[in-house]
């Protein structure tokens, strides 16, 4: 019996595949997120060999071997950073992030921006009309910019309006919307949106043109997430942020042409997106007195340094379980840490509620936070407050030992620019010489508490 025309069960976060219905995806642990999907159609099956097809060339005779691929810079060096240098051409880029942070906003001023350095420039919204585009970019000061727009959701529609004006650059808001009439299934599922993804990278490889596609990160799991097509494209940004800051961070998380982990800072302005060139001076600036909790953290965020103060609270807890709350950090971490200071060095929190902040809305990801971490919580617990020009870095092990981070050179030297006088670092780090900086070198973690907290 063929089995092809039955249907399958697919996870709607991260498109995995499951014989059965169930209501958690093994996979990635998403809850509620399996849908049934009809089967893709199969096509007109090709009889035979395709003529011509799979030919090969010799990897020695492209002429642009040597060469770097060719880059457009958008004159937005946040934006350029992130994209390893720029947009380079004939690629295809995923931006993903949830509703509202911001994303068709960013796309439309990134249009206009390459349009302005001569790329020709294709805005399509499936979400907007086009009248609400142009509002939009009236307000963002770019009504005038040299790009077209075109509000439309037809897949087949968009690759012929894409096939005639072979622009340099086309921008998909947002893939979810797109529609393949070859395809049985509901728009924005796993099924359609990888359809629409694939003719519109295959596009961009065959015609030369650059396609940006906007992904919404989903929660309620009818709709397919950003995460189903990231293995099709060559970069995969995230636009991330608090609804509540302003601030905006775009996380590079795949880059096939450039540095992965790199970030760029960007300010939601009633005008649109700003640049923020000093990322650390942005996230230190509401830093008022020294107060018990808080300690300044010395991190490398893709290329560049950048200080991020990590606020804790720590109280005694009238629950059973006490609680441990984090926004900006990985909560596994804050237990691994919670845990050496209590074997390693004897400092319990039990009974005691936790609650744990990156400030500014960063999220933290290197484990060189760790001992950052660790000084905010020990000050929190003994309300003592931390010397004010001091950071912070270094890996701690399960063992309580600290290890030594890369880099760090480029985090004092950071530190420095914005007037702090010490640092404190993991023993065996190197390059530690840098001047109008003290730094105290530490072997573990119970050395620190000894250092720091027992005068
Ligand atoms: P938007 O780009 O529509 O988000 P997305 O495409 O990711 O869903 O941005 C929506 C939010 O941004 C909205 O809540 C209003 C805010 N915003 C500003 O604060 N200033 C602006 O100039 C613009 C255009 C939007
Ligand atoms: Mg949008």
């Amino acid at each position: 019996m063929a089995k092809s025309s039955s249907s399958s069960f697919v996870c709607n976060d991260c498109g995995a595949v499951h014989k059965k219905w169930a209501g958690r995806c093994d996979a990635c642990g998403a809850w509620n997120s399996i849908v049934e999907e009809a089967p893709l159609s199969a096509g007109p099956r090709t009889a035979g060999l395709g003529a011509g097809r799979g030919r090969r060339i010799a990897l020695s005779s492209l002429s642009s071997a040597e060469e770097p691929p060719p880059r457009t810079m958008s004159g937005l060096p946040e934006l350029d950073r992130v994209l390893g240098g720029g947009l380079v051409a004939a690629s295809a880029t995923l931006v993903g992030g949830d509703p509202g942070i911001g994303k068709s906003t960013l796309l439309l001023q990134a249009a206009a921006a390459f349009a302005r350095q001569g790329l020709s420039c294709l805005y399509v919204s499936g979400e907007e009309a086009a009248a609400q585009v142009r509002m939009r970019a009236r307000r963002l000061g770019l009504a005038d910019a040299p790009v077209q727009l075109a509000a439309e959701t037809s897949l087949r529609d968009i690759l012929t309006t894409l096939d005639a004006l072979r622009p340099d650059l086309a921008i998909i808001d947002s893939i979810q919307t797109m529609w393949a009439d070859n395809v049985d299934s509901a728009p924005g599922s796993v099924t359609q949106v990888r359809a629409a993804a694939h003719e519109l990278v295959n596009f961009a490889k065959r015609r030369g043109t650059s396609v940006i596609l906007v992904g919404h990160v989903t929660k309620d799991g009818q709709i397919a997430g950003p995460r189903v097509v990231e293995h099709m494209v060559d970069t995969v940004l995230y636009f991330e942020g608090e609804r509540g800051h302003q601030f905006r961070i775009l996380r590079a998380v795949k880059n096939r042409f450039g540095p992965a982990d790199e970030i760029g800072v960007f300010e939601m302005t009633g005008a649109g997106l700003s640049e923020v060139a000093n990322p650390s001076a942005v996230f230190l600036s509401d830093r008022g007195q020294a107060t018990p909790g808080s300690a300044v953290f010395a991190g490398i965020e893709g290329t560049r340094p950048v200080l991020t103060e990590i606020q804790a609270l720590v109280a005694p807890s009238p629950l059973g379980t006490p609680r441990r709350t984090v926004v900006g950090l990985d909560a596994a971490r804050l237990s691994t840490i919670l845990a050496v200071l209590e074997a390693r060095c004897g400092i319990p929190f039990a009974g005691l509620d936790v609650f744990l902040n990156v400030a500014g809305g960063m999220r933290v990801t290197e484990p060189a936070a760790d001992l950052a971490v660790a000084a905010s919580l020990l000050s929190a617990r003994e309300d003592v407050a931390l010397p004010p020009d001091m950071v912070i870095f270094g890996e701690i092990s399960l063992s309580g030992a600290l290890r030594p981070v890369t880099q760090t050179e480029n985090r004092l030297k950071e530190a420095q620019k914005l007037g702090f006088t010490q640092a404190i670092a993991p023993e065996k780090s190197k390059q530690t010489a840098v001047q109008g900086i003290r730094v105290r070198k530490m072997p573990d973690l119970i050395t620190f508490v000894g250092d720091v907290f027992a005068a």
